[in-house]
């Protein structure tokens, strides 16, 4: 096996625009205007273009870009625009998310995985039908999230105090490996890559993610980085490791399938064992802890868990379209 490269030593390129908002961002990236911010308007707010606008400023709070300045990340304009384009977005998860506020009954929603039209969940069809082509896409699509796995949840400790704050940190010590690089679940998850002979380099697959997944990593970011959404992070964080243990089993044997090596076996298999003991610490002690600390929060808390399931049911929707036409869900590839 090559020697292991830190996939976030270097700095991505910008992506290709899909759409003036997303163009006006690149553009301002590169010449290092601070531009004023172009009309929102009625772009479509789960669309590429919005979407993909948002994921390069939410960026600059965590890897940023190669050959633009770390600075930008505080630019007054730039960040009036990301404002502009969050404020549809939020708009878009409320109308959708459909919660009645209550914290139980959206955590038993998930009970049930995000499914696509057709029935199906994502990790079902991996582990009933998939070939080594899905994974390696589905493993593609992913990378946007888990090289930065556990990042957007770590904005949040600030925001905790007490026991949510102790339980919501033993959780995230784990994600980032429990004091060894080598189990860094954004490490784990590069050498799973490595495994399926995809590239690991942060953010190299940007251009071919859809605008769906880049909704899922938004949404991660948007709930991160507002103190007022502490709830709807937290509601985030449970959906994922409520989610993790069942799914994560269905991609095990898919990989085992398949033949995949050890590595891309390891990532879930890990996920199966920590997220079952996640899932109960992050009710018992998070959401218990937050709920105690800060009662009025809990319908906030139902939204993030809401809006997680909405997002993953649409991207479940998209993958399984194309590939029960036998077609690619990556962007710019023949399909
Ligand atoms: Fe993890
Ligand atoms: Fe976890």
């Amino acid at each position: 096996m090559p020697a292991y490269r830190e996939p976030r030593r270097r700095s991505p390129p910008l992506p290709a625009p899909r759409g003036p908002l997303s163009d006006a961002v690149i553009d301002a990236l590169r010449t290092g205007a601070d531009h004023p911010a172009p009309a929102v308007g009625d772009a479509d707010p789960f669309g590429d273009d919005l979407q993909l606008a948002l994921y390069i400023l939410y960026e600059l709070h965590y890897q940023g870009f190669e050959g633009v300045d770390d600075e930008h990340e505080w630019s007054p304009g730039l960040l009036a625009l990301r404002r502009s384009l969050e404020e549809p977005f939020l708009a878009a998860l409320r109308a959708g998310a459909g919660t009645d506020g209550d914290v139980e009954s959206a955590l038993s929603g998930l009970l049930v995985e995000p499914i696509g039209d057709d029935g199906h969940s994502v990790s079902h069809f991996l582990q009933d039908h998939g070939e080594l082509w899905h994974l390696r896409e589905y493993a593609a699509l992913r990378s946007l999230y888990h090289l930065k796995e556990a990042d957007p949840h770590a904005w949040v400790i600030p925001r905790l105090y007490g026991r949510a704050k102790a339980a919501m940190v033993a959780v995230e010590f784990d994600e980032f490996g429990a004091g060894r690089e080598a189990d860094i679940h954004a490490r784990l998850y590069a050498d799973l890559m490595t495994d399926l002979s995809l590239e690991t380099a942060y953010g190299h697959y940007l251009d071919a993610a859809p605008a769906d997944v880049l909704a899922t990593v938004n949404l991660m970011s948007l709930f991160g980085l507002h103190r007022s959404l502490r709830g709807a992070l937290v509601g985030h964080f449970a959906a994922v490791e409520v989610t993790s243990s069942p799914g994560s089993r269905r991609l095990a044997a898919a990989l085992k399938r398949v033949g995949a090596g050890p590595a891309a076996q390891r990532f879930y298999d890990e996920h199966v064992e920590a997220d079952a003991v996640h899932e109960q610490v992050v009710r018992r002690d998070v959401i218990g802890g937050l709920l105690a600390d800060e009662p009025d929060l809990e319908s906030d808390i139902a939204f993030g868990i809401e809006a997680t399931g909405l997002l993953e049911d649409r991207l479940a929707a998209r993958l399984l379209a194309a590939w029960r036409s036998n077609s690619t869900a990556l962007r710019g590839q023949p399909g």
